[in-house]
């Protein structure tokens, strides 16, 4: 199966960024572990600051699935959710603080309603708990 993770925003200081909230490894390094992890399964990985290339990133995938932490976009990106509608391959979305535990304006997701559903809470393992749930349920592609 074919994964694409598509991170958001400030998500490429990941190791250095607010520690305390968000770990001290770096994407590269999980990213590393993620893919011996999910052994035989081929995992594609893009990231930007920018909400167009995000749009970008998701016309153009070519994949079964699509994981992705829009950050702060979540919150505010209502040509996000129109951009994941708008495809036809599925898309979780992941944070990997517990967002409903945090600021009131975090609690709300403009992309939620077009996802298959969200994983949160899980620190960087909430994006091998999305790539499980696409390989445990076929009926999600
Ligand atoms: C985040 C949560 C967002 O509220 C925040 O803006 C981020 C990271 C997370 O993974 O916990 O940039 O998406």
């Amino acid at each position: 199966m074919k994964l694409l993770i598509i991170n958001g925003p400030n998500l490429n200081l990941l190791g250095t960024r607010e520690p305390e909230i968000y770990g001290s490894q770096s994407f590269e390094s999980y990213l590393q572990e993620l893919r011996e992890m999910l052994d035989g399964e081929e995992i594609e990985y893009m990231q930007s600051n920018h909400e167009g290339d995000i749009i970008d990133f998701l016309h153009g995938a070519d994949c079964d699935g699509i994981i992705l932490n829009a950050g702060a976009y979540t919150h505010t990106s209502l040509a996000i959710a129109d951009a994941i509608a708008a495809i036809q391959i599925p898309v979780i979305e992941v944070h990997i603080s517990n967002v409903a535990a945090r600021e009131a304006i975090r609690h709300t997701s403009l992309i939620a309603p077009e996802c298959k559903g969200t994983i949160a809470g899980f620190g960087l393992n909430s994006y091998f708990l999305a790539a499980q749930a696409f390989i445990m349920d076929p009926s999600l592609r």
